[in-house]
């Protein structure tokens, strides 16, 4: 079964400090974490049809997919996911809205770094024989995910309440998606976690006085292994060209390009407490990451939006504002059917907006060939 892996079950201790639990924070059972409920906006679990991954032939991109392998066999994090003396102290001074909002990011990055986990040891179980780099390649990145994953989890046990792996294993909905789709959304996940970790990682080395967390320093060489991680994506496609050079696939670019970007947006606006708690303004950090995303997204994907457009972050600002909205209708108590009705009109707003930016018109990456590429 997915994620019973010895190493992820020994992560599983239980740690309760009674003092820091809030009332707010269900339990499922003591010191274990309910998983937050899946929303349109929370990271998600996928699963593919293994059959035609495996039958995928990667011969005209093979000498670079052996060459990432090399690299992750070397496995330079190896000695890097050690809980230092930094770790040793109460977390109790953060506390109110920044610990909420603290432990709500750590559950969340939890969440993704797990379902990577979930999904590439999937698929290098079932390509195992059949596409045995591919596999390796699977298994090794895998292996990242899981130290991601029990680190982040072990922060959390800081704050009183861990996941348990399992649980959210066996309770997740999966998504399917054929393999092509499964390439753009994991390169994409990749590619932005890079940029959402050595941003954060960037702004507190030059402001150390708003790391708050020791957990941060880490994210130097953790967000490499997400580098590699999208460059082995990025790889993959580049051998199976008929994912990249029709129509269908223009139109999925911009697909994918713009769910992930209006999740992230429309996620860290909601939580822009969180950002302020390290200095940052969840605003400019988001656009930051998405310009960053959507250039090194050229590299690969015939096209990129047009995110210097400047209507751009005009719709995803109206959209964030509409998000937020809904979420305090959702708080507000009144019925179900009432808050329906009040949800409505900002849940079209939000569909309108993301239908404009879709129809935005896109940048051809081949006209970008010398620059960002
Ligand atoms: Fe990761
Ligand atoms: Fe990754």
């Amino acid at each position: 079964m997915w994620g019973r892996t010895p190493s992820l079950r020994a992560r599983e201790t239980v740690h309760m400090v009674d003092s820091l639990k809030r009332p707010d924070v269900e339990e499922l059972r003591p010191g274990i974490k309910r998983p937050a409920q899946d929303t349109i906006l929370t990271p998600r679990f996928y699963t593919t049809d293994f059959e035609e991954m495996a039958k995928m032939d990667i011969s005209a991109n093979e000498e670079e997919l052996q060459a990432i392998l090399e690299e992750f066999r070397t496995d330079y994090n190896r000695h890097h996911f050690v809980r230092n003396d930094d770790f040793q102290q109460s977390w109790d001074h953060i506390d109110g809205e920044t610990r909420q909002l603290f432990m709500e990011f750590l559950e969340r990055s939890c969440t993704a770094e797990f379902s990577g986990f979930l999904l590439y040891k999937e698929l290098s179980r079932k390509l195992k024989g059949k596409s045995p780099v591919l596999a390796e390649c699977f298994l090794l990145m895998s292996r990242d995910e899981a130290r991601h994953a029990g680190f982040l989890n072990k922060a959390m046990a800081d704050f009183g309440l861990q996941l348990d792996l399992g649980f959210l294993t066996e309770s997740k909905s999966y998504t399917f998606f054929k393999p092509k789709f499964i390439f753009y959304a994991t390169y994409l996940s990749e590619k932005i976690g890079y940029w959402r970790y050595i941003t954060i990682f960037r702004h507190l080395e030059a402001h150390p006085e708003h790391r708050i967390y020791p957990i941060f320093k880490f994210f130097e060489n953790w967000c490499q292994d997400e580098n590699r991680h999208g460059d082995f994506f990025d790889a993959i496609m580049k051998s199976q060209p008929q994912f990249l050079n029709d129509w269908q696939a223009r139109l999925w670019s911009r697909f994918f390009l713009l769910s992930v970007f209006a999740t992230m947006y429309l996620n860290d606006i909601q939580r822009s407490g969180f950002y302020a708690s390290l200095g940052l303004n969840a605003r400019d950090y988001d656009i930051h990451v998405i310009r960053k995303t959507n250039e090194t997204a050229g590299r690969v994907f015939p096209l990129v939006l047009n995110v210097d457009h400047p209507k751009f972050f005009a719709l995803m600002d109206e959209s964030a504002a509409a998000n937020l909205k809904i979420s305090e209708i959702g708080r507000s108590g009144a019925p179900k059917a009432v808050q329906i009705l009040q949800k409505l009109p900002h849940i079209a707003k939000i569909a309108g907006n993301m239908l404009r930016l879709y129809l935005m018109k896109p940048i051809d990456t081949a006209c970008l060939e010398g620059s960002v590429r």
